[in-house]
């Protein structure tokens, strides 16, 4: 866009907020994926002027870290004092030598205001080349702001602050939205000439048009459409009203987009979040950050994703999701806990709680049920069994684990990690695995079962489950009399030191030892 005007957006964010009662300073309480700041400095970005000043005075040192962070080209401008508006835009042009071009004016805590909104100030102040255009709203409660005064032929005569106003202006709903544009030269002129004769003792920035007015310079209103973009932040009550109104603007506009939102009033999605078409947002859902998510993926009820990319077609459902990756078709939920770096390929599965962090699940495999996966790689097509932990911390240090391609471990595994278990491997149900398990072994690392046939009956005597196995071993006597391990004959053979199975049995047969594995 060719700029005929050098032009300076300067921020006012040195005030306290005191109605905030907060330790952070007011400007940088967050709202749906921004600071209040953060909103403003992004509905002034496409203007793009040539410099932006922030006045800083409260938290100064925490709101200069911010800016750091989400506008390094700012420049922020120690306002010491709080000693008005007006002393404020003083002391911000006094840090920019040159003087030409137009000077835009923003409070810090005006979030909802939107760049076409201050793009259609700008250029209405400059086509008509005045010295000072202030957006006006229409509100239904005008309470503790200026009021725009005009005179009889409807032009700018001055702006009164609410306590120095008498009481037709106060009747007056038309309001100073605290956003300008001014002619630079003719704003330093006016600045100098700055009293502190009212209620405050401050000096006003708004008296700028009374006094410009006066000097015969041409001042102008431009009238905002929508006035609750000029809705200012200062209690936290106010907060709230705004993030429900900026929620409502996002929300809409993903609808507009072709993204199904099911419950609108409990979806929140912060501005910096990116949704592809056909998307299904579900109830009571929150997407924060920088996630993403792909076309025709389906998200919700319950989830929370924050920072999270979701591939096309996946699900995510009744989940919590920080940093982590899923990929195209993959399945999530319901219950699960995706940590910083968990990674899933194309048709994964994550099941129900079941919690990753750190770790990459190959294509197509599977992580069902009860299970904490850290620090390790799955390869495709894999089965992991319920109830299993990746043990990846031994108290000083993390390890990984690798999991091959088309494995199937047993249920209730522990992976004591560093640890390998090979492509097309298995691992028997119980296991703890310390060891490597190469390629299509069989990996067991439990005790042997044995059972003491027997022992209720001789032991807890007269309670109800010698009864039951009593009977058990009467009808098992009756059907099979012939039986050598019929229930009489057992029964009374039992003690401790007797019956163990099998104590020398290498694993096989029909019934593997993985056989309790889940899918
Ligand atoms: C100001 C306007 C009022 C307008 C309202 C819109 C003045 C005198 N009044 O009133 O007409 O309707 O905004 O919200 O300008 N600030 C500084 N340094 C200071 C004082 C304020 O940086 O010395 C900053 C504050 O942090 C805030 C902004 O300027 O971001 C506005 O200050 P505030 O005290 O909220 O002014 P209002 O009384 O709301
Ligand atoms: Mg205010």
């Amino acid at each position: 866009m060719p700029q005929p005007h050098l032009r300076t957006v300067v921020v006012l964010a040195a005030g306290e907020g005191k109605r905030m009662k907060s330790t952070l300073p007011k400007v940088l309480h967050p709202l749906l994926g921004r600071t209040l700041l953060g909103h403003v400095l992004s509905a002034a970005a496409p203007l793009g002027a040539d410099r932006t000043v922030v006045v800083v005075g409260h938290g100064a040192d925490q709101v200069r870290a911010h800016l750091s962070e989400v506008a390094p080209d700012a420049t922020p401008v120690l306002q010491a004092e709080q000693l008005g508006t007006g002393h404020a835009v003083r002391i911000a042009l006094d840090a920019v030598p040159d003087g030409a071009g137009t000077v835009v004016v923003i409070n810090g805590d005006v979030p909802l205001l939107r760049p076409e909104t201050v793009g259609a100030l700008v250029t209405a102040h400059e086509e008509a080349a005045a010295a000072a255009t202030v957006l006006a709203a229409e509100v239904p409660d005008p309470t503790g702001l200026g009021r725009i005064v005009r005179d009889a032929e409807g032009r700018l005569e001055q702006i009164v602050e609410e306590r120095d106003a008498d009481a037709t202006q106060r009747a007056i709903r038309e309001i100073n939205a605290g956003i300008y544009a001014f002619d630079a030269v003719r704003l330093r002129a006016a600045l100098g000439k700055l009293s502190t004769d009212n209620d405050q003792g401050e000096e006003y920035l708004t008296d700028v048009f009374g006094l410009l007015r006066s000097a015969g310079e041409p001042v102008a209103v431009h009238v905002a459409v929508d006035h609750v973009e000029t809705l200012g932040c200062n209690d936290r009550v106010e907060l709230a009203t705004l993030r429900r109104l900026l929620r409502d603007r996002v929300n809409e506009a993903w609808m507009r987009t072709g993204v199904s939102l099911l419950d609108p009033a409990t979806t929140w999605i912060d501005v910096t979040v990116a949704l592809d078409r056909d998307a299904v947002i579900d109830q009571n859902t929150q997407l924060r950050g920088a996630t993403v998510v792909g076309a025709g993926a389906l998200i919700g009820p319950d989830v929370t994703l924050i920072d999270t990319i979701v591939g096309p077609a996946a699900s995510v459902v009744r989940s919590h999701a920080v940093g982590a990756e899923v990929g195209a078709g993959a399945s999530v939920g319901p219950y699960a806990y995706l940590r910083p770096a968990a990674r899933l390929a194309e048709k994964a599965k994550i099941g129900t709680f079941v919690e990753v962090k750190n770790s990459e699940i190959g294509t197509g495999s599977k992580v069902p049920h009860l299970t904490y996966v850290g620090d390790a790689t799955i390869g495709e097509q894999t089965n992991i069994g319920a109830a299993s932990v990746f043990v990846n911390y031994d108290g000083v240090n993390k390890h990984r684990t690798v999991i091959g391609s088309h494995a199937r471990t047993g249920a209730d595994n522990m992976f004591v990690a560093p640890v390998e278990v090979g492509d097309g491997a298995y691992t028997a149900a119980g296991s703890v695995i310390v060891d490597d398990v190469p390629a299509g072994a069989m990996g067991v690392a439990r005790a042997r079962q044995r059972n003491i046939e027997g022992w209720v009956v001789k032991r807890r005597a007269g309670t109800a489950a010698a009864e039951a196995a009593q009977r058990a071993g009467d009808a098992k006597g009756a059907r099979r009399p012939g039986d050598a391990k019929g229930a009489s004959e057992g029964a009374g053979a039992a003690s401790d030191s007797e019956a163990i199975h099998g104590a020398a049995e290498t694993v096989g047969g029909t019934s593997g030892p993985g056989d309790t594995a889940t899918e």
